[in-house]
């Protein structure tokens, strides 16, 4: 491992104990040492998710077993990061210390400094901040994961396809309409009223405002249902599709269908025994991906829709605010 002179100590928001934001506080630690496949990236930006608060929960209960069956193993909780390169492990080879850098942190980005594996960051692109680079991350590769998972074409203007997204306004919502628009679709978002003008600047067609009206009586013309929130039956979004459509119900929060797991199994069910066109992905980082949402984010395809920009030492207030699953995009912490 190459270093430079580095502090033994970072300032960081950790818990040791499972339980709401309020089980999360600043705390002097041990700078992480990355191992020799991993980076040490110093943070500038994190921002948050809504499997920071499962992790910070550690519910479902399913996530202690990997997570730690009594306290949390790690105690730093966030992935998404963005910063610079100050130590490289003794392989890797294409990483250098004063590389910019966005992707997932091994070690928890609600710290000072944060561990991430060589394969699992990008280049922050000439022009693109650290708090754009990290609000980018997660949510932005779920997006895409999932429409990739729904089979949209790179161009779908020809078709005519239309794409219903539920939790428009959310982190993975936001940069859905985005991509789903930049793809040529004719796309509606499912939303509340106050973010209605928000999820229309993203490039939204149509908006239904949940909270007056019912997504059920949308008419049956949906190519893709892209459902981050769970709230309505998938049976009910299925009904919606056309003959050939697919419904991608994406939400790990508990539901009209159940909980994480549940939802999975039901969708799974449903899928091979009634013939129901389901699809479920799992999204992970690696260079390449992170680099296609970098070139996103140079051409303006897409920009992440912000919420809120908090100091680090805010973080148990910013986790507070992605638990309450009403965020407008991305949360991010800034050191
Ligand atoms: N498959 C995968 O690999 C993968 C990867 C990452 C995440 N996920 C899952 O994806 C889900 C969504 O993540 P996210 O980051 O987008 O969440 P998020 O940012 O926390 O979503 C918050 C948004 O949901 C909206 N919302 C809440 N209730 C709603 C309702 N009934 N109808 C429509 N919108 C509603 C809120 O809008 P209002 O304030 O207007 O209500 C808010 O803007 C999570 O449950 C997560 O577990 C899956």
């Amino acid at each position: 491992m190459t270093t430079q002179t580095l502090p033994q100590t970072m300032t960081a928001i950790s818990h040791t104990t499972y339980g709401e934001a309020d089980s999360l506080a600043s705390a002097e630690l041990q700078v992480p040492t990355p191992g020799p496949d991993q980076v040490l990236i110093r943070v500038d930006a994190a921002a948050l998710n809504p499997a920071d608060v499962f992790m910070m929960r550690g519910r479902p209960r399913m996530l202690r077993l990997v997570g730690g069956l009594t306290r949390p193993k790690v105690q730093v909780r966030g992935t998404d990061v963005a910063g610079e390169i100050v130590a490289v492990g003794a392989k890797v080879e294409h990483w250098r210390r004063g590389d910019r850098v966005f992707g997932e942190a091994a070690s928890g980005s609600m710290a000072q400094y944060a561990t991430a594996s060589a394969d699992r960051i990008a280049r922050i692109p000439d022009g693109v901040s650290a708090t754009d680079a990290a609000a980018s991350v997660m949510a932005a590769l779920a997006a895409r994961d999932g429409l990739d998972a729904a089979g949209m074409p790179a161009d779908t203007s020809a078709e005519g396809t239309r794409v219903l997204i539920v939790g428009a306004s959310g982190g993975i919502g936001s940069f859905a309409v985005q991509m789903a628009t930049a793809q040529g679709a004719h796309v509606t978002g499912v939303t509340s009223g106050r973010n209605a003008d928000a999820v229309r600047a993203l490039g939204a067609d149509a908006i239904v405002d949940y909270t007056r009206e019912s997504v059920t009586d949308l008419p049956a013309w949906f190519d893709v249902i892209f459902d981050n929130v769970g709230a309505v039956p998938m049976e009910s979004l299925h009904a919606l599709t056309t003959p050939t459509g697919v419904v991608l119900p994406n939400s790990g929060l508990d539901g009209a269908d159940g909980g994480a797991m549940m939802r999975v199994l039901r969708a799974n069910a449903r899928r091979y025994l009634l013939r129901r066109r389901y699809r479920s992905f799992y999204s992970g980082p690696s260079t390449a991906k992170l680099e296609a949402i970098g070139a996103g984010l140079v051409s303006g395809e897409i920009t992440p829709l912000i919420d809120e920009v908090l100091p680090l030492d805010r973080g148990s207030e910013a986790m507070a605010r992605v638990a309450s699953g009403h965020a407008r995009g991305k949360v991010v912490l800034t050191p």
